[in-house]
């Protein structure tokens, strides 16, 4: 599904480099967790999947399904089936939720070759997805984000996605903010999605959502590269003793 073979990557106003030499391999089906300290370059990770262009890409490659996404943009990846919920979601004043799922949704199938969604179609759809995430179809009428608390954003998010499809969603930071209701319904929404083939990237600074969402691989990112990888137990480890010992270790 995703290769990401000795990637360095800058941001591109100053030139600092983030990313430092990573690698990673994530299989079809797979829920990779990443965790890491804070400036570790998770984030950073996430936004150079998308194609974010305030990063540059200085060595390496990132292969999806076997292809470079190197050269593509933002739209072009999305409509390739990668998704990324951000740590810090977008306000979109002036456009209803509702509004904004029903171009995403009909872009995303413009892009497989599929026709527009009926209206009714549509509308039935939102409702089943977020009755799942028990959100209020008042909400969706609001503008996107704006105003939404931490964790409706979240679920906006995770509603986003179950409509969506994705083959490669990328979670950063899906738990912060949300109490251990909203932890629950958001992990349940993923969970939901899983699929042997489709493969989500977990950033998460804590092992609990890790409990909800059970990941297959945990590797550890730090100073831009990945320095220890292995399986849930790992996660739990540095729940109970920190990064130190993992970050002495890879020293
Ligand atoms: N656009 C940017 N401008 C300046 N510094 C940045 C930018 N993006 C990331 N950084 C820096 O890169 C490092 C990694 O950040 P980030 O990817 O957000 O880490 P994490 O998500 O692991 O906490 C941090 O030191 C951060 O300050
Ligand atoms: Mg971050």
């Amino acid at each position: 599904m995703l290769e990401i073979r000795n990637l360095h990557a800058r941001i591109a106003e100053d030139g600092t480099e983030i990313i430092r030499g990573l690698n990673l391999t994530v299989k079809n089906g797979e829920v990779a967790a990443i965790m890491g300290p804070n400036g570790s370059g998770k984030s950073t990770l996430s936004y150079i999947l998308t194609g974010r262009s305030d990063y540059e890409v200085t060595e390496g490659d990132i292969l999806y399904d076997g292809q470079s996404i190197l050269g593509m943009d933002t739209a072009e990846r999305a409509a390739a089936g990668l998704f990324l919920a951000f740590q810090y979601p977008v306000e979109i004043p002036g456009v209803a939720t509702m509004q904004f799922l029903k171009v995403a949704m009909n872009e995303q199938r413009k892009a497989r070759g599929e026709d527009e969604l009926t209206t009714p179609d549509f509308i039935r759809r939102v409702k089943a997805a977020a009755a799942n995430l028990q959100i209020d179809m008042a909400m969706l009428k609001r503008p996107l984000n704006v105003g939404f608390s931490g964790g409706e954003k979240k679920r906006a998010e995770i509603l986003q996605m179950s409509l969506l499809e994705p083959k490669l969603c990328v979670l950063d930071e899906t738990d912060s903010g949300l109490d251990i209701d909203a932890l629950k319904i958001v992990a349940d929404g993923v969970n939901a999605l899983r699929s042997p083939d489709r493969s989500f990237i977990v950033i998460t600074h804590y092992q609990r959502l890790l409990e909800y969402i059970v990941p297959d691989s945990v590797h550890v990112l730090y100073k831009g590269q990945v320095i220890k990888s292995g399986d849930r137990q790992l996660a739990l480890e540095l729940e109970s003793d920190g990064y130190a010992n993992v970050i002495k270790d890879a020293a």
